[in-house]
């Protein structure tokens, strides 16, 4: 479960990226937290992750546990892939480290990575390496910021079976995507801001077959009017 109430931020006095924003992401749900550009998502995300500090607004989160894939870029471009996890399990002070990282490289088909540097990633490979690092320690929550992005379409449907797996495992999960028809098949309620503030929020399933994709431009349109 994660839950926010009323959380506000202005950067440097002026910017107000976020001006209140309230919801509830139950435990074992998959929520959609949509916006564009500029709306305010990242700066949610951090300040539930304690990256960022909010002006105000209260945070519940069920665990502290949380697996995170950032929106940039992760760890040193020169370290190579074995020796970042390895050093991010002992910081998160997961039992066993080397067999957990040889475990999850093995689960998400990664081996044959294990010995590059990061920099010599291809875009998707990277995009894996993220998700690899955000559940080393098998999180309670999963807070994924744009995780697709890079994926090849065959990439695309493992990582939407990565979800539904940690779904089943009842895990709370939020993410933020631009995907909208990719995103509509795996969500099950979404939360849309625009402006720092949040226009729409409702249940995937209550949308009777409506695009989310359209629902979005229609929401969004009216909220600038
Ligand atoms: N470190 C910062 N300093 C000043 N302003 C910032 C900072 N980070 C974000 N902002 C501003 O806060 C607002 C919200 O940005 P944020 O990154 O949260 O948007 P977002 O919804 O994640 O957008 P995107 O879809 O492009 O990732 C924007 O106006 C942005 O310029
Ligand atoms: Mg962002």
């Amino acid at each position: 479960m994660i839950e926010i109430q009323d959380l506000k931020k202005t950067y440097n006095g002026k910017i107000e990226a976020l001006k209140g924003i309230s919801f509830r992401i139950e435990k074992g749900e998959i929520a959609l937290f949509l916006g564009p550009n500029g709306a305010g998502k990242t700066t949610a995300i951090k300040i539930i992750l304690g990256l960022r500090r909010a002006d105000s607004g209260k945070i519940s989160l069920l665990s502290h546990n949380i697996g995170y894939v950032p929106e940039g870029e992760i760890g040193k471009k020169d370290w190579r892939v074995e020796d970042y996890l390895e050093f991010l399990a002992q910081l998160r002070e997961v039992q066993s480290v080397e067999d957990r990282v040889n475990n999850v490289l093995e689960k998400y088909k990664a081996k044959e990575m294990r010995r590059r540097r990061l920099r010599e990633l291809s875009k998707g490979m990277y995009q894996k390496i993220k998700w690899i690092q955000a559940v080393l320690s098998d999180p309670e929550i999963l807070i994924l910021d744009e995780p697709t992005s890079g994926f090849d379409p065959m990439g695309k449907v493992e990582f939407r079976n990565w979800i539904m797996e940690k779904k089943e495992q009842g895990r709370t999960i939020l993410i933020t995507s631009h995907l909208l028809d990719e995103m509509q098949k795996i969500g099950d309620t979404y939360i849309i801001i625009n402006k720092g503030l949040i226009v729409d929020k409702g249940r995937i399933d209550e949308m009777k077959g409506k695009a989310l994709e359209e629902h979005f431009y229609e929401v969004v349109k009216e909220s600038q009017e």
